[in-house]
């Protein structure tokens, strides 16, 4: 294993027994805490001192115009990439799902669940129960190539959701899929972390689902977060509710998305 790929520590004791701002904004233990975290390539800087602290059970949205860093900040929390500075803490187990499901084509679905896994029986049970929850209990036998898109990524997520991860990490997990199935994908999504509690970091462009999923919206622009804001909405959540379309505004005119673009004109 290269140095790159080495496992991140967990969260050091002293940072599991201070309570820090967000457990106490949150009321759960911390999942993950980056302080002055920095990531240049070559001489272009991309994070230039990112603090960020994400507790167990918090959905984090992570948006940003395109090249701002927002893979290499999910990177950097998956251990695939070591930062250049600054501390990052992160629970052990954890797990990201791409753009595009990434199964491999010579294993059935089940297979593909439980791939990496050890202990046979007790591997196929849990890849079992979490594809019965992407509602794929019926595919187990299938070959990736015969799923469509949207089934495709559900068996990425039964095959995340079978690490029970402590973090997962999501980069624009639903772009590749038609409307329709992004929305019951985002919906499958927000009851499968209701129900299993991780910390959440989702990387998307699309602001309706930021504001459909997320307890807290980042925007990453220049380095740094140019928004850090909660999401204050009861679920599940209405996109036409004025408070949610105030959001959608705002997320919009920071990424540089003119009024025109928004539903609502009247919206400071
Ligand atoms: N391994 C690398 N070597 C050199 N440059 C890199 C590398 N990885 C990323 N970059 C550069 O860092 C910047 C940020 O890339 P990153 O993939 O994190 O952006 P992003 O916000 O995810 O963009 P998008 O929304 O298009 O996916 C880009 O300019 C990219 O070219
Ligand atoms: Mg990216």
């Amino acid at each position: 294993m290269s140095a790159a790929e080495a496992p991140l520590p967990p969260l050091a004791p002293r940072e599991r027994t201070a309570t820090t701002a967000a457990e106490r904004r949150t009321g759960s233990p911390l999942a993950v805490s980056l302080s002055g975290v920095r990531k240049s390539f070559g001489d272009k800087t991309v994070l230039s001192g990112i603090d960020l602290e994400i507790t167990r059970g918090e959905f984090v949205v992570l948006l940003g115009p395109s090249g701002t860093g927002k893979t290499t900040l999910l990177r950097l929390l998956s251990g695939l990439e070591p930062p250049d500075g600054g501390d990052v803490l992160v629970p052990r187990q954890r797990t990201v799902v791409y753009q595009e499901p990434r199964l491999i084509p010579s294993k059935r679905v089940l297979a593909n669940v439980s791939v990496g896994q050890k202990r046979a029986q007790l591997t196929r049970d849990n890849a079992r129960r979490a594809l019965a929850e992407v509602n794929l209990a019926d595919k187990e036998r299938a070959w990736p190539a015969t799923l469509s898109g949207g089934e495709a990524q559900r068996v990425a997520l039964a095959r995340a959701l079978v690490r029970e991860p402590e973090l997962l990490l999501l980069d624009e997990p639903f772009a590749a899929l038609d409307a329709l199935t992004r929305l019951q994908m985002q919906d499958l999504v927000g009851d499968l972390v209701a129900r299993h509690r991780p910390a959440v970091l989702l990387v998307t462009h699309d602001v309706d689902e930021a504001v459909r999923l997320a307890d807290r919206v980042l925007i990453l622009d220049n380095g740094g977060f140019a928004v850090d804001v909660d999401i204050d909405l009861p679920r599940p959540r209405d996109r036409n509710d004025p408070e949610a379309l105030r959001y959608r505004a705002t997320f919009l005119a920071q990424l540089g998305v003119g009024r025109h673009s928004s539903t609502r004109q009247d919206i400071s």
